[in-house]
């Protein structure tokens, strides 16, 4: 790989060495990301992210797989309806009616894009497709016209690029820019190149494809390795011209290239990449937040550029230097990428509208309604803790976000009776509708394995738990509790939040939110269910 940024443009005329190319980003977190176990949102929550997603700066949302269910659908449809000054696209397979159904969704936007995939290694054409070579270029060549029919931004994905042969995978790209495909996105569909075969890759395509200088050459690399960062990159310095990724890198398996580490390497070391991107990146932070929130995926702590211990200095030499010169041992600054100077916020008297201000710093943009609900939780809260963290008002939001479903079942009370030679005994109290309803448990291997066991009963709705995690929001003893549950009911997997100074309440809570979730999907048709991979 050169050590200087002079290839060219794969967009536009070649970069004169010591110019700064512009690099499009690309982001998938609510298609790729939200194709992660568990991770799926529901349409307010996908809005919500879509104008942060908006706000930070990207170029291209990818919002969603229009034919892969009705709730795909509406999403793409809205987000096509309300987000501006971004170009919203949405993913087919390469058939009529996915590229239809795609185009239906995505017709409002001003900035439309249509994303059409079809598999090219010789592993997915033999044992996935059954389908010959010709029949490849065939298929890849009527899809992209069919989208071309549409809208004048297509991209033609040949899936799992990265371990296609080249004569072939150079045949499909040439027919499909051909066809009419404006970008040619490049996958590493299953995570397994490494950096220096995606640089010989793109610059085989540039050198190779006659008509290569009509598309955008793009880079869409998985994680299974850890390499999809260090692979986007060296896609951008053999001459790509975009980078496909989502926030806090979630995706299908081990993920794909994290934005904010892309978008921050490209920063900082400017001076050896020379290139650019549109990102406001103090937005990184807040919008990692919000989707880690919304989609129950933690960020681990020492995560790259938004972790919570990513600008934290623990060594006494460390905290020295930094004293004397803070470049001894940081490399970009936390205000950067968007972490808040102070934590110490509001108190029992602060008011609606520094409520609502702190909430959009952290990343939350609150709807009247959404504020409303938050603030009353948080003057229930300011009775019970002196002093309100950032720490607390994102897990209030957090539980507000959770609860964008309409709660079906309500918490009225609890009562629990455990010790260590004894049964757990736990007493519920639900609400639905008009009616309550009590059960007492006196079962199970504690206080927590009761209270599931007293809401399957009164909902009658069984579940079983994947994963449990309660932390505290803050420091301190009195810190609220944030309980997170994973549960899985008839072969698919819900989550729940619930927040409270109490655990075994944040945990029913949690536990409940999981349960609403179900409720509010099996009342939705049956169609509205993912369609089966078969790609
Ligand atoms: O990983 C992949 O190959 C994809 C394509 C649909 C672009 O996500
Ligand atoms: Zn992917």
């Amino acid at each position: 790989m050169p050590t200087e940024a002079t290839t060219p443009d794969a967009s536009g005329p070649a970069a004169t060495p010591g110019t700064t190319r512009m690099i499009k980003i690309f982001d998938t977190t609510l298609r790729d990301g939200e194709q992660s176990p568990g991770a799926s949102m529901n349409l307010a929550e996908k809005l919500e992210v879509a104008q942060a997603l908006n706000e930070l700066g990207i170029d291209i949302m990818e919002a969603g797989f229009p034919i892969a269910s009705p709730g795909d659908f509406d999403a793409v449809k809205q987000i096509a309806q309300v987000v501006r000054g971004v170009t919203v696209c949405g993913l087919a397979r390469c058939n009529d009616k996915d590229i239809d159904c795609a185009w239906e969704a995505l017709k409002h936007a001003p900035q439309a894009r249509i994303h059409v995939f079809l598999a090219t290694s010789a592993i997915h054409r033999e044992f996935k497709l059954r389908m010959t070579p010709d029949e490849i270029v065939q298929r890849a060549e009527a899809g992209v016209r069919r989208a071309a029919g549409y809208c004048d931004d297509v991209e033609f994905s040949p899936e799992d690029a990265c371990r296609t042969e080249h004569d072939f995978l150079c045949r499909v790209v040439e027919a499909a820019i051909a066809a009419g495909a404006t970008t040619i996105n490049i996958p590493d569909t299953v995570g397994y190149a490494t950096p220096g075969e995606v640089y010989d890759r793109i610059s085989m395509l540039r050198n190779r494809v006659p008509n290569i200088d009509r598309a955008v050459i793009s880079i869409h690399c998985h994680n299974d390795l850890g390499l999809a960062v260090a692979n986007s990159l060296a896609a951008v310095q053999a001459g790509a011209g975009q980078i496909e990724c989502t926030i806090n890198g979630i995706g299908e398996r081990a993920g794909n290239a994290a934005l904010e580490e892309v978008v921050m390497a490209l920063k900082t070391r400017h001076d050896f990449f020379e290139l650019r991107t549109n990102i406001d990146t103090t937005r990184l932070v807040p919008t990692s937040r919000l989707v880690s929130t919304t989609t129950g995926i933690a960020v681990q702590r020492n995560k790259a550029i938004v972790g919570r211990n990513a600008f934290a200095h623990e060594a006494g030499i460390h905290q020295d230097g930094m004293l004397k010169e803070r470049s001894t041992y940081e490399i970009m600054s936390p205000e950067e990428v968007g972490f808040a100077k102070t934590d110490l916020v509001l108190g029992k008297h602060s008011g609606r509208a520094a409520l609502a201000d702190r909430a959009r710093q952290l990343g939350f943009l609150l709807t009247g309604e959404q504020l409303q609900s938050v603030f009353a939780e948080f003057k229930k809260l300011a009775d019970k803790k002196k002093e309100i963290y950032d720490g607390d008002i994102i897990a209030l939001v957090g539980q507000e976000i959770g609860d964008s479903v309409e709660p079906q079942w309500k918490l009225i009370d609890f009562e629990v009776h455990d010790g260590r030679e004894r049964t757990p005994k736990v007493t519920l109290t639900l609400q639905h509708g008009q009616q309550q309803q009590t059960e007492t448990v006196e079962a199970g291997d504690g206080p927590i394995d009761a209270a599931f066991w007293a809401v399957e009963r009164i909902t009658g709705i069984e579940t079983v738990c994947r994963d449990f995690r309660v932390r505290s929001a803050t420091l301190g003893r009195d810190a609220q509790g944030e309980a997170r549950v994973e549960v899985e009911h008839k072969g698919r997997l819900y989550r729940g939040v619930g927040v409270s100074t109490d655990t075994v309440e944040s945990t029913i809570l949690a536990i409940l939110n999981a349960v609403n979730r179900i409720v509010s999907q099996t009342e939705m048709p049956d169609e509205d269910q993912p369609i089966s991979s078969e790609w």
